[in-house]
């Protein structure tokens, strides 16, 4: 068996951390990171720069991003203007994002579900016109900061559009952490039936239940994994959202149970700990600690 894992540190990640990193740094990070044979790598977003300061410098990262024919690299479109912005880049899809929570979604996108998700419409139809594949993803699947409890009916309708408007793929975000593996395996036992390999899980960390969340996920048939270098993350218009489960440790987890991943763990540990450095405060990830104390 072999699963794919699609990297969101530098994304999902660095969008969470106060500190604004240069460029230059987040290219050294890309760089470690295909070192540890990551090939599927979420590289920046085209928000706007004052939702996200972090990622004011994507157009320029776009530029200097290494060429290297085996990566997949994505990046976040909001809306048409977004979509505007990466013209002429060397990006292999776009993932585009919508809430099932009405409240999560304004304040996450100033937008209503049902206005995203004519926006999403809009985008597809460009990314068709440039041959650009296009995943979604639904925020708070399980749960949200506003709101609390979710419907699963929203969520499955959601899918369902999303899959007529075209995406390849959605995936389903634990976007504060909150889901457990019982609701879990009811959520996706529910979405499997229609969309089998179509579907990602994107587990936050914050109640530490991410890594079982990504275990009863396989057992559910789920193989695309996202996940972020030391468990860097978070969204900001999320109170509470912790980062998600980190590579490493979904790496550890996928490898000592013989699942094949591609990914060179130890580069991987090498990379965390060089991002750790970086960030001058630890990272979350327990796999990491461990590999700093040997
Ligand atoms: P808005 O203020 O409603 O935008 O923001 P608007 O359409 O009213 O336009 C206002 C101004 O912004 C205009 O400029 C536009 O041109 C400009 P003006 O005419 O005033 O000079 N503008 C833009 N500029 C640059 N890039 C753009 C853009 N769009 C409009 N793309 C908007 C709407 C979507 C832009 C804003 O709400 C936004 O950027 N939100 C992003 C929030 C975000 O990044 N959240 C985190 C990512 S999602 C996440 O983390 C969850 C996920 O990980 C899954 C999970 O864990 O659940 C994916
Ligand atoms: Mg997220």
């Amino acid at each position: 068996m072999k699963v794919k894992i699609v990297e969101v540190g530098l994304r999902d990640g660095l969008q969470n951390e106060t500190e604004i990193y240069p460029t230059t740094i987040k290219l050294e990070l890309i760089k470690r990171l295909i070192a540890a044979n990551l090939i599927n790598i979420e590289v920046t977003s085209f928000v706007h720069p004052k939702w996200i300061p972090q990622l004011a410098d994507a157009e320029q990262l776009l530029v200097d991003l290494p060429t290297h024919h085996k990566i997949n690299y994505r990046a976040l479109v909001p809306n048409t203007k977004g979509f505007e912005r990466i013209k002429a880049s060397p990006l292999s899809e776009i993932a585009v994002f919508i809430s099932a929570s009405q409240t999560h979604n304004m304040k996450n996108v100033n937008k209503t579900i049902a206005a995203s998700l004519k926006q999403i419409k809009e985008i597809l139809n460009l990314a068709s016109t440039s041959h650009l594949p296009v995943r979604a993803y639904i925020s708070c699947v399980f749960g949200c900061p506003y709101e609390g409890h979710v419907s699963l009916r929203v969520v499955e309708e959601l899918c369902r559009d999303l899959f007529d408007l075209g995406v390849y793929e959605v995936s389903l975000g634990d976007t504060i952490g909150v889901a457990v593996p019982c609701q879990v395996k009811q959520v996706l036992h529910s979405l499997q039936s229609s969309y089998a390999g179509k579907l990602a899980v994107h587990f936050h960390d914050t109640k530490g239940l991410a890594l079982v969340n990504c275990f009863v996920s396989l057992e559910e048939g789920i193989t695309t994994f996202d996940s972020s270098i030391g468990g860097l993350g978070g969204c900001p218009y999320a109170p509470g959202a912790s980062g998600n489960v980190a590579t490493e440790e979904l790496v550890t987890m996928l490898h000592g149970m013989g699942v094949e991943t591609g990914i060179d763990l130890a580069e991987l540990c090498e990379t965390a700990a060089w991002m750790e450095n970086i960030r001058k405060k630890p990272l979350p990830s327990k796999v990491l600690r461990s590999y700093l104390a040997k």
